[in-house]
């Protein structure tokens, strides 16, 4: 009987351990396909960012670079009539972000988020009232051309840390975390 459990349990750790190595293969290689890395805000801010967004009912809101979509997922409760959409290109988050809403409808607690994987540099964002986005200085500056050139006037766009060299914020929110923590600064723009 004991060997016979032992048997089992050191194939379930077996099986364990290639689930764990693949999970990780698949992370570092999203990590290396990427150049922004995938590295979530953390969950303390969500409510500062749902305040500089100033999302409203009939908002169409863009994580772009969602990573597991949990900026959405947070606005998506609050703002159940608006439209939520996050796009998302490394293989990782992206699974991520759909097992987390596969396992949200199964337990009966759907979202109105929608998770492309896709580019965000190719996709039409005319209809977006609000964008977030949390990534790094270089890709900001590229994005701006796209953002100038598609968003409707007035569309609010609120970066976590990263600023436009070219463009000025209508605010700067100091989030008063320590010098060490990550998602400091939420810096708002007006298109
Ligand atoms: C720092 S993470 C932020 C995740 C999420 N927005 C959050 O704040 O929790 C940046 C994400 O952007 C994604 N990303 C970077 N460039 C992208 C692109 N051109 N199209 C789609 N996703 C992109 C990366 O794969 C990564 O998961």
């Amino acid at each position: 009987m004991f060997l016979a459990f032992m048997y089992i349990l050191q194939w379930i750790l077996v099986l364990f351990f290639f689930i764990i190595l693949f999970v990780m293969l698949v992370w570092m290689y999203s990590g290396i396909t990427s150049k922004v890395p995938f590295i979530s805000v953390p969950l303390s801010i969500l409510p500062d960012i749902e305040k500089a967004l100033d999302i409203q009912s009939d908002s169409v809101v863009y994580d772009l670079g969602c990573g597991d979509a949990r900026v959405l997922r947070y606005l998506a409760k609050k703002y159940p009539s608006a439209t939520f959409i996050g796009i998302e290109n490394g293989v990782f988050p992206y699974y991520v972000a759909k097992t987390i809403s596969w396992w949200n409808k199964k337990m009966g607690h759907g979202d109105n988020v929608q998770i492309l994987r896709q580019d965000f540099f190719k996709h039409d964002l005319s209809k977006a009232t609000h964008i977030f986005v949390y990534l790094y200085p270089q890709i900001m500056d590229d994005m701006l051309g796209k953002l100038e050139k598609e968003l409707p006037p007035g569309a609010r766009m609120v970066s976590a840390t990263f600023k436009f060299t070219q463009k000025a914020p209508v605010a700067e929110i100091d989030l008063l975390r320590k010098k060490r923590q990550l998602a400091r600064y939420l810096i708002a723009y007006e298109f």
